[in-house]
C-alpha cells in the first residue's frame, strides 16, 4: 500500500462559511485548499450571504454552493445527509458566536447546524468575531463545550479587528488554514503509511543528482543529470512509510514532503556522507546519482589564468559509491540505475553482478521522449540470481509512476529474499 502524500484529490472538504466579515478571506481559503487538491463545496449561512454571493464560492470550488435545509431542489441534489456523508473534513471559517452557540445547543433550524449534528467527519471551527463577544462568558462557555463534544477551535488571532477594536477575535490568514488542514491528512496519510505502506518502518537513503568535481575555485566538471527520478523516488518510499535521507548534487528541485535532504557536491563528499548514513542505519540504499566518472586529480587553488591554446587537465578515476556500499559488511538491499544507449539489457545485468546490487532499474537514454531531463521514463527491473524472480519491464509513463512501480518492485524483492542454505 502506498500513498501519494502531496496529492488531496480523494479528500472531500466542506468549507462552512458564517456571517462574519471574515468570510472575505474564506474566498481565498478555497483557492488555497484547491491548489493543494482537495475536493471543496462550501455551505454558507444566512448571515454569510449578507457579506459574499454564493456565486462567488461556486466559481472559487467549482460546485454548486450549499445555504438551505428546506430546499426541495437542493436536497434532491446533494441533500444535509449527503453532504455530511461526503466530507472527510467541515471546517467553519469563520464561525460566528451565533452558529458556536446553535452547535453547543445541539440546534438543527438550518443547514449548517443540521450538517454538524448529521457528520461523522472531524470539524474544526476558526471562530471570528469582536474581541468583546470573543470574551464573553457565554461565548467561551460554548467553545468548551464544542472541545469537550470533540470540535476542534483554532483560536483567533490577535491584532487590529474590522470594527477598530483590537484584540483576539481575528481569523487566521487563509493560507495559514489551508496549511493546517493540508498538514492534518499529511499526518494521518503518514501514520497510516508508517504501519501498512509497503516499506513501513525501512530506512532508505538515495543518492541523486550529478556530482560537481571542481577544477578550481569557479569551475568545475559535472553532467546533465537534473535529478528528477532520485526526488520522485524519495518521494514514493516516503508515500510508503519509509524514513528517507536524500543525498542531493547540484540540483534545482523542491526537497519532497517528509524527506530528510542533505546536499552534497562531489562524489567523494557523496560517498562520505552515505558511509555515514550506514552507520546510522540504512535497509534500502539507492543510487539513482550519475556520479562523476573522473575527478580532477589536482584542484587548482587559485583561478586558472587563459594562457597557450591547450590545457591539460589530469583526471583521476571517482570511487564507485554504489559499488563501496555494497561491499560492506552490513550492507543494505541495494539498488542500481544503469542509463546506456546501447546494449541496454546487457550492460545492466553486468553491473548488477560485477557492482554486486540486489537490483538494477535500466533505461535506453539514446531514447529521446525518456531519461535524463524528461519528466517520463521506462525502464527494465532485473533482481540478483538469488531472488529468483523475473525480469520487471515498467512501461513509459510519469517519473512518479516509474517511481512507484520501483518501491512495489523493491517490497516484493525484500519479501523474497531466498536465504542460502
Ligand atoms: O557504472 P555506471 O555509472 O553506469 O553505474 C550506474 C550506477 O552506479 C548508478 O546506480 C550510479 O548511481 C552508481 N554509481 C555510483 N558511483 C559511481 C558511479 C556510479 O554509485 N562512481
Amino acid at each position: 500500500m502506498s500513498f501519494d502524500l502531496s496529492v488531496f484529490s480523494n479528500k472531500n472538504i466542506i468549507l462552512a462559511v458564517t456571517g462574519g466579515i471574515a468570510a472575505y478571506k474564506s474566498a481565498i481559503l478555497v483557492r488555497r485548499l484547491k491548489d493543494y487538491g482537495f475536493n471543496v463545496r462550501v455551505v454558507m449561512t444566512h448571515g454569510a450571504q449578507a457579506f459574499i454571493t454564493p456565486l462567488t464560492f461556486q466559481a472559487l470550488s467549482g460546485n454548486p454552493v450549499h445555504t438551505e435545509l428546506l430546499d426541495p431542489e437542493a436536497e434532491a441534489g446533494m441533500g444535509h445527509i449527503e453532504l455530511a456523508r461526503w466530507a472527510d473534513l467541515v471546517l467553519v471559517a469563520p464561525a460566528s458566536c451565533d452558529t458556536i452557540a446553535k452547535f453547543a445547543a445541539g440546534l438543527a433550524d438550518d443547514l449548517l447546524s443540521t450538517l454538524y449534528l448529521a457528520t461523522k467527519a472531524p470539524v474544526w471551527v476558526a471562530p471570528a468575531m469582536n474581541q468583546q463577544m470573543w470574551a464573553a462568558k457565554p461565548t467561551q462557555r460554548n467553545l468548551n463545550t464544542l472541545v469537550e463534544d470533540g470540535v476542534h477551535v483554532i483560536m483567533p488571532e490577535a491584532g487590529s479587528q474590522a470594527c477598530g477594536d483590537v484584540g483576539l477575535g481575528r481569523m487566521p490568514e487563509p493560507e495559514d488554514l489551508a496549511e493546517q488542514v493540508k498538514n492534518y491528512f499529511h499526518q494521518a496519510q503518514r501514520a497510516i503509511a508508517e504501519k501498512f505502506g509497503l516499506l513501513a518502518g525501512k530506512r532508505v537513503v538515495i543518492t541523486a543528482g550529478p556530482t560537481r568535481e571542481a577544477i578550481d575555485p569557479v569551475r568545475y566538471i559535472s553532467n546533465h543529470s537534473t535529478g528528477k527520478m532520485g526526488f520522485a523516488i524519495a518521494a514514493a518510499c516516503y508515500s510508503a512509510g519509509a524514513k528517507v535521507t536524500l543525498l542531493a548534487g547540484p540540483v534545482s528541485l523542491d526537497t519532497p514532503n517528509g524527506v530528510r535532504r542533505i546536499n552534497v557536491s562531489s562524489a567523494i563528499k557523496m560517498l562520505d556522507e552515505s558511509m555515514h548514513q550506514l552507520e546510522e542505519g540504512c535497509d534500502v540504499f539507492i543510487a539513482t546519482a550519475a556520479v562523476a566518472d573522473y575527478r580532477v586529480a589536482e584542484v587548482a587553488e587559485h583561478k586558472i589564468k587563459k594562457a597557450g591554446d591547450e590545457l591539460n587537465v589530469s583526471l583521476v578515476k571517482n570511487p564507485d559509491i554504489v559499488a563501496t556500499i555494497a561491499q560492506q559488511s552490513k550492507r543494505p538491499f541495494m539498488v542500481g540505475f544503469a542509463a546506456e544507449t546501447r546494449n541496454v539489457e546487457e550492460y545492466a545485468a553486468g553491473k548488477l553482478i560485477a557492482k554486486k546490487l540486489d537490483m538494477i532499474a535500466c533505461n535506453d537514454v539514446s531514447r529521446a521522449d525518456i531519461g535524463f531531463a524528461s519528466d517520463q521514463n521506462a525502464m527494465t527491473v532485473f533482481f540478483a540470481e538469488q531472488y529468483q524472480m523475473e525480469k520487471r519491464d515498467l512501461e513509459k509513463a510519469s517519473k512518479q509512476e516509474i517511481a512507484q512501480q520501483l518501491v512495489e518492485a523493491i517490497h516484493d524483492a525484500l519479501n523474497h529474499k531466498i536465504e542460502p542454505v
